[in-house]
């Protein structure tokens, strides 16, 4: 069952040496949805088809070729832009492109094989306060702070204005709350923006880590807009985490280290969580969990209806959310899929770390207006919706964080 395909060499080469010439600056090297390179006639250099997913040189004109295809579907960019290797990185790509394979295969077999159950995780009291504590209207404050600033675009000289200011935010708060935080801001080499990493270290395992993430980023238009607010994309979901964090620091640490990240440059290509995730797999450290949230505002399919993505998140964690969904937020959990990598899930996920994205609605439905300067506050906004997606980032952080469940396969 050798589902997984290496394009002869021959077809690769001469593409590749396409990357020394001129244009070299503007191919990129992509993983994108398998389906659509084969419906756009895009030469597949592998392809693994367990994840559905291909790998190829993308000339600037293939790069626009999928842009406007998936845009009259209705989709945002539709492939990941990876980034750059030193030294020879073909061999490399396959054997990442073959990795990512085998993962979803477990992720499936788990799946099918109805264990999830064995992870249910019960309800309890103390963690039911908790969660009682996240208040909804903290949520449209953060939310009207955060899609204020004109632009919190990663590139241009004001890349960093928002993110230093989310980061002055979070130390006031710790200071009043006298909670005992480490808090970093992350220097990248693919792009000027820093992203934001909060640190709760745990009390008994810290070297074992539960990752709640969102990207602070925002854009408009292809070239980033002058204006662009990003309030369903994504300053909902950095509302949630920043809330749920505000909650963890009143009730005291987990016994597992907590981590909330707040990344740079995920308009651009996951830029951020794709070398914070790289680091990570570098430094063989203990991730046990990584949450995503990204665009929570916009019920599209229905007050408390929320999608479960499928793709680039792991079986487990996916029964996890099931499980604290009967026992907690009572909402309505519908299974969908992005298709592609569209937020810095992927980027964990493809490091080999287990990973979670539920969203505001089906991917069909999500809110058409991001990506827009009209990605503001309006009348469907709704935060009573946005606000289940803080009780998953504190269950997360709770029920991951105080357990000492890992993956079971
Ligand atoms: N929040 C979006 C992803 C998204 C959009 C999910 C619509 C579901 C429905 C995210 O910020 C984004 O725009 N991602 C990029 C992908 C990335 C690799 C540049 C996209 O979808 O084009
Ligand atoms: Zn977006």
């Amino acid at each position: 069952m050798a589902r997984f395909k290496l394009f002869a060499l021959s077809v690769l080469v001469p593409m590749m040496a396409g990357a020394h010439g001129p244009q070299s600056m503007e191919q990129v090297e992509a993983l994108s949805d398998l389906n659509l390179l084969k419906v756009l006639n895009i030469p597949i250099l592998a392809q693994d088809t367990r994840a559905g997913v291909g790998y190829a040189v993308l000339t600037p004109e293939m790069q626009e070729k999928i842009s406007k295809f998936n845009h009259a579907r209705g989709r945002c960019g539709g492939f990941e832009v990876l980034p750059p290797t030193r030294g020879p990185s073909v061999e490399g790509r396959f054997q990442e492109l073959r990795r990512l394979g085998d993962q979803v295969e477990r992720d499936v077999r788990w799946a099918r094989s109805g264990m999830g159950r064995r992870l249910e995780i019960g309800k309890k009291q103390d963690v039911q306060e908790a969660l009682d504590k996240l208040n909804e209207d903290n949520l449209r404050g953060f939310v009207e702070w955060a899609s204020s600033f004109p632009t919190r675009y990663n590139k241009g000289a004001n890349a960093n204005v928002a993110v230093e200011a989310l980061a002055g935010k979070i130390r006031d708060m710790a200071k009043a709350l006298r909670a005992p935080i480490q808090i970093e801001l992350i220097n990248h080499t693919s792009t000027p923006q820093k992203s934001l990493m909060v640190r709760v270290p745990g009390n008994v395992a810290p070297q074992e880590v539960v990752v709640i993430g969102a990207h602070f980023d925002s854009i408009a238009g292809w070239t980033g807009g002058s204006r662009a607010p990003g309030a369903d994309d994504n300053a909902s979901g950095s509302a949630n985490i920043f809330e749920a964090l505000r909650v963890l620091l009143l009730t005291g640490p987990t016994a597992r280290t907590v981590e909330f990240y707040w990344y740079a440059g995920e308009e651009s290509g996951l830029l951020g969580s794709a070398e914070i995730a790289k680091a990570a797999k570098e430094q063989k450290r203990q991730i046990v969990g990584v949450l995503q949230l990204d665009m929570t505002l916009f019920p599209g399919s229905g007050e408390l209806v929320i999608g479960n993505m499928t793709d680039f998140t792991s079986a487990w964690l996916r029964d996890f959310l099931v499980s604290a969904n009967q026992n907690y937020l009572k909402a309505q959990l519908v299974d969908d899929q992005c298709g592609y990598g569209c937020s810095d899930h992927a980027s964990w996920y493809r490091q080999g770390f287990p990973t979670l994205m539920p969203f505001e609605s089906t991917f069909s439905r999500s809110n058409k207006a991001i990506h827009t300067p009209n990605d503001v506050i309006n009348a469907q906004s709704n935060f009573r919706h946005s606000h289940v997606f803080s009780k998953i980032a504190l269950l997360f952080a709770l029920e991951l964080g105080n357990n000492n469940v890992r993956q079971p396969y």
